[in-house]
């Protein structure tokens, strides 16, 4: 038997009546809830200026811009001075030279007199100036048109400036069977 108290009494139809039961209590807060955040959702998107989808896209990719040009500028803070200790420490220059004959030797030689790929050790540069970070970028990004494979990756990371240190260190070396100069003539300064 339905509940009397709850029966709306004024109306029925072909004799169909109506209880009056109430919504439960965590239905109505929810639905209060989703009515108060759609509320302040649009007031704050279409009334005060909240920003579109496309604006919050280009904030994101900006502040993503601005931190790999603070990681390219920490790269690059590093010069050629900086790197010089390493060509003076014979720790350095060992690990540099091993990694150069594995990975080096077949194209530029035992000595850097060059094989497939130029001379390393004399004054003549096709990529950069011979100097420790040009070095570097080439040996990281390579010539992949020209057959020097690009390293990033390969070598260990904490490998690549000492192998970078003993290619600068060979310079001037003049190594029996040197291959001949290619590129410009760049003094070393
Ligand atoms: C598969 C062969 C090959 C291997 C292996 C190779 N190189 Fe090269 N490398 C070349 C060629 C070819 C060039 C010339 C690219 C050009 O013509 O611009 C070159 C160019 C260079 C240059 C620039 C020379 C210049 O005159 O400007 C440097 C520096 C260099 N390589 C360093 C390295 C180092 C360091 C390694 C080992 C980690 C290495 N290469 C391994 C083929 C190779």
């Amino acid at each position: 038997m339905p509940d009397k108290e709850k029966l709306i009494e004024d109306h029925e139809y072909d004799g169909i009546r109506e209880l009056d039961n109430p919504l439960p209590g965590w239905w109505l807060m929810t639905f209060y809830i989703t009515v108060i955040f759609a509320v302040i959702y649009f007031g704050y998107y279409q009334l005060f200026g909240g920003p579109t989808l496309d604006e919050e896209l280009s904030a994101e990719m900006s502040s993503i811009k601005a931190e790999q040009e603070k990681t390219e500028e920490a790269g690059e803070l590093k010069t050629q001075e900086d790197y010089l200790a390493l060509v003076s420490n014979p720790d350095a220059i060992a690990k540099g030279k091993a990694e150069f004959m594995t990975k080096c030797m077949p194209c530029h030689g035992d000595k850097g007199q060059g094989i497939i790929g130029p001379n390393l050790t004399d004054d003549y540069w096709i990529q950069g100036d011979g100097s420790i970070p040009a070095i570097l970028k080439v040996m990281n990004e390579g010539v992949p048109d020209k057959g020097m494979p690009p390293w990033k990756g390969v070598i260990p990371a904490d490998l690549e400036e000492d192998v970078a240190a003993y290619v600068y260190s060979i310079h001037g070396t003049n190594p029996p069977g040197a291959k001949a100069p290619q590129g410009q003539m760049i003094e070393r300064r």
